[in-house]
């Protein structure tokens, strides 16, 4: 089924059949199927939404904020009443291991529990009268209108609900299209979208770029809120047609690098380096997908890295403690293989014993060292289990990986001398938006904003930050006395 217009409609055209990447014998285990909507869902879906926003009259942005929140908290207790259910089909569609899928799911829930706070704090700060050079105004913040939100596989519901709780929640009418991987879990959750939200204001879709396209070539989305690939992001916005301007909130590719200076605690750094690259098997925007090694410590980092992958549990999502999982992503072990092997051909080479090697569609980490700007690994997102390493013996060398890359999210130091630290601080902060000392790139705590510079994200996710994404400050204003 899929929601639209407040109605759960049973879908009889053609299914899109949902695999694991474990596999039954020879074959991926079939899940289940998912509808394959077409342009006419998608712009029935545009139609409800339109009529919920009804140019800003609706009831859904009109309601006060104290309304949509009891709804809000009405879907909440809907949503945990299916955690079992949903942290299942999680795991088996993506393989996240098990833990770590309830773990998104709890994250997700304080999620929304934080984002209601925030509400309450930002309305008690924007709703308020000012007077000024003889004029009275009320100001407030009102919703922008549809969003469209997209979110992707890794975190199939954290990431699609950072955009989709504060847009709803500001007063904004939404469409969700589900990830082409990890949509299964929504299954479970339709049923509590569609009887805690008025009809229209929440619409969910299954389907690929048939559904997304005309959604935003009608011209009737005012904010597409999307999580995933920068060249993704580009041919969605350029749907949109002229004049009408798209307002964008995205979160994209990074190329996080790791920095190792001769200072640096090599325990320490190899053991967030290890988890930094490596949990999920790397599929994560936050993780380090690049090291710059001072090369006087390039030996002992490789060993100790090595015998960090070595000791990773590897295996179905729900063996304890595993670590590195099957890539649900078709094709996923092979392009990880092209990759590693140009630059192994151009003078890079796979520093452990295993790295790289494929088995289905489990892929055992690659440590790659000897890597060089040129090479793929250097230069491009590799969202997977490989860990490419480049030496330096000029600190400026190493920054510059940072400054010249398109992308612009995160980075690491790695160093116990306080100054040497320092020094790289105020540069680095200028090319990305957090910087981690003597720990892995990450995202949370999710109240901390969430963003990136050049290629990596447009807007900024926080819980207070996505609340100002998905709405404006508005004044109505008056002369006299
Ligand atoms: O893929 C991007 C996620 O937002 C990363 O979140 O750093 O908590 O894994 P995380």
């Amino acid at each position: 089924r899929y929601l639209i217009g407040g109605e759960l409609l049973t879908w009889s055209g053609p299914m899109q059949t949902v695999t694991s990447p474990i596999y039954s014998g020879n074959e991926p285990t079939v899940l289940g199927a998912c509808p394959e909507l077409t342009e006419a869902q998608s712009l029935a879906a545009v139609d409800a939404v339109s009529a919920a926003w009804d140019d800003g009259r609706g009831a859904w942005p009109t309601m006060s904020v104290a309304r949509r929140i009891d709804h809000v908290e009405a879907f909440v207790r809907r949503m945990v009443a299916v955690r079992d259910t949903v942290v299942r089909l999680m795991a088996w569609e993506i393989c996240k291991p098990l833990p770590d899928c309830r773990a998104e799911f709890d994250r997700t829930v304080d999620y929304v529990r934080a984002t209601v706070e925030a509400l309450k704090d930002l309305d008690r700060a924007s709703s308020r009268f000012v007077i000024e050079a003889g004029i009275y105004a009320q100001t407030r913040r009102a919703p922008l209108g549809p969003v469209l939100c997209m979110g992707p596989y890794n975190y199939p519901l954290n990431e699609t609900f950072t955009t989709l709780i504060p847009a709803l929640i500001m007063g904004n009418p939404v469409i969700v299209k589900t990830p082409r991987i990890g949509k299964l879990l929504y299954a479970p959750l339709l049923e509590a979208f569609a009887a805690s939200f008025p009809p229209g204001v929440i619409n969910i879709l299954f389907g690929g770029r048939q559904v997304a396209i005309p959604a935003l070539a009608s011209g009737k989305i005012s904010v597409l809120a999307f999580i995933g690939s920068s060249q993704a992001a580009d041919a969605l916005r350029r749907q949109h047609p002229a004049p009408h301007r798209l307002r964008c909130v995205l979160g994209l590719d990074a190329k996080n690098v790791g920095i190792v200076l001769p200072c640096a605690d090599m325990e320490l750094t190899a053991a967030e380096a290890v988890a930094g690259a490596l949990s999920f098997n790397g599929q994560r925007c936050t993780a380090l997908k690049l090291f710059y090694v001072h090369a006087t410590r390039l030996e002992e980092f490789l060993a100790r890295v090595g015998e960090g992958i070595a000791a990773l549990p590897m295996g179905l999502p729900w063996l304890e403690n595993v670590r590195i999982t099957p890539l649900p992503v078709p094709g996923k072990p092979a392009a990880l293989s092209a990759m590693v092997a140009e630059a192994t051909g151009r003078g890079a080479w796979v520093a452990n014993p295993l790295g790289g090697t494929t088995e289905r569609t489990l892929v055992y980490p690659a440590l790659v060292a000897g890597v060089t700007p040129g090479m793929r690994l250097h230069d491009e997102e590799q969202f997977g289990p490989v860990v490419p390493v480049a030496s330096f013996t000029a600190v400026d060398t190493a920054a510059k990986a940072v400054t010249a890359s398109p992308y612009g999210q995160q980075m690491s130091i790695f160093g116990t001398d306080p100054e040497a630290v320092a020094a790289l601080i105020d540069p680095m902060v200028n090319q990305v938006c957090r910087v981690n000392l003597n720990s892995q790139c990450q995202r949370g705590p999710d109240t901390f904003p969430f963003t990136g510079r050049k290629d990596s994200a447009e807007g900024t996710l926080s819980v207070s930050d996505a609340l100002r994404a998905f709405s404006i400050r508005t004044l109505v204003a008056a002369k006299g006395s």
